[in-house]
């Protein structure tokens, strides 16, 4: 059985005072649910207020990014040492936007999934085409290439750790969600790849979020789907209620 899991990817919202303001508010509305891993993903200058928030509670912190070396002259970047401190259990790697602005490449997306690893923080891969690639029907060319380039050199065991994202860019911030039929086909096409590298058993344990433009109305019907098992939501996690209400799917 895979438990779920739902996280909200706050991207470059929230001051550190919203997220104090965020976090109670939430709390209170995800009372008693049980089943579900909650995570949500603030900026770095929030991590420290939101982890104090969420103390005592089923919410997990996630970090948006990560570098790859534990110190050094790497100004602007943020290591898997000072996130590991203040209590990152997740971190998302290889979101599409970081792959559009900041030149993250498959290599780059490696090298972070490795080091997280090392760490003991979960990656959340992310992977995804581009509205141009499915039109031309190379959808599944696409994301087979990110996932081959990301989980290089990854032995099976290291796989079974990792949580996958698939995330249509064209869905992301448009509201526009891809159809359950067609997240569910990219899904399936996931765990195959997965089976064949890591075998039966990391394929059948790894969980697979859905993100593009998830909101309270299509989480149920994104959910019923067999290779979905969550969701990474970005505009609608920004507001404890339609957040709490996709984390109270079932
Ligand atoms: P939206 O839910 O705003 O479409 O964003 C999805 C996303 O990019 C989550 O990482």
């Amino acid at each position: 059985m895979r438990i779920p899991i739902i996280a909200g990817n706050w991207k470059m919202n929230k001051t550190t005072s919203e997220t104090r303001a965020f976090c109670p508010e939430f709390i209170k509305l995800i009372d008693n649910v049980k089943g579900v891993e909650i995570v949500i993903a603030p900026p770095f200058t929030a991590l420290s207020a939101a982890g104090d928030a969420i103390r005592d509670t089923i919410i997990k912190l996630s970090a948006q990014n990560i570098f790859w070396e534990e110190k050094g002259a790497y100004t602007g970047e943020i290591s898997p040492l000072m996130l590991k401190e203040i209590g990152c259990g997740y971190c998302i790697i290889g979101h599409s936007e970081r792959r559009q602005y900041f030149g993250e490449t498959d290599d780059t997306v490696n090298k972070k999934i490795k080091t997280a690893l090392n760490y003991e923080i979960t990656p959340v891969f992310c992977i995804g085409e581009i509205l141009k690639e499915r039109e031309e029907n190379r959808t599944m060319a696409v994301i087979g290439r990110q996932l081959k380039g990301g989980l290089r050199d990854l032995l099976e065991s290291d796989i079974s750790r990792i949580v996958i994202a698939y995330e249509p860019v064209w869905a992301i911030g448009t509201g526009k969600t891809a159809t359950p039929q067609q997240a569910q086909e990219a899904h399936r096409f996931i765990r195959d790849f997965i089976r064949k590298k890591a075998g039966d058993k990391a394929a059948d344990g790894i969980r697979i979020l859905y993100g593009g433009s998830v909101t309270p109305e299509n989480i149920k019907d994104l959910m019923a789907q067999d290779d979905i098992d969550g969701a990474l939501v970005g505009g609608a996690s920004l507001k404890p209620d339609s957040f709490a209400a996709i984390v109270r799917f079932s």
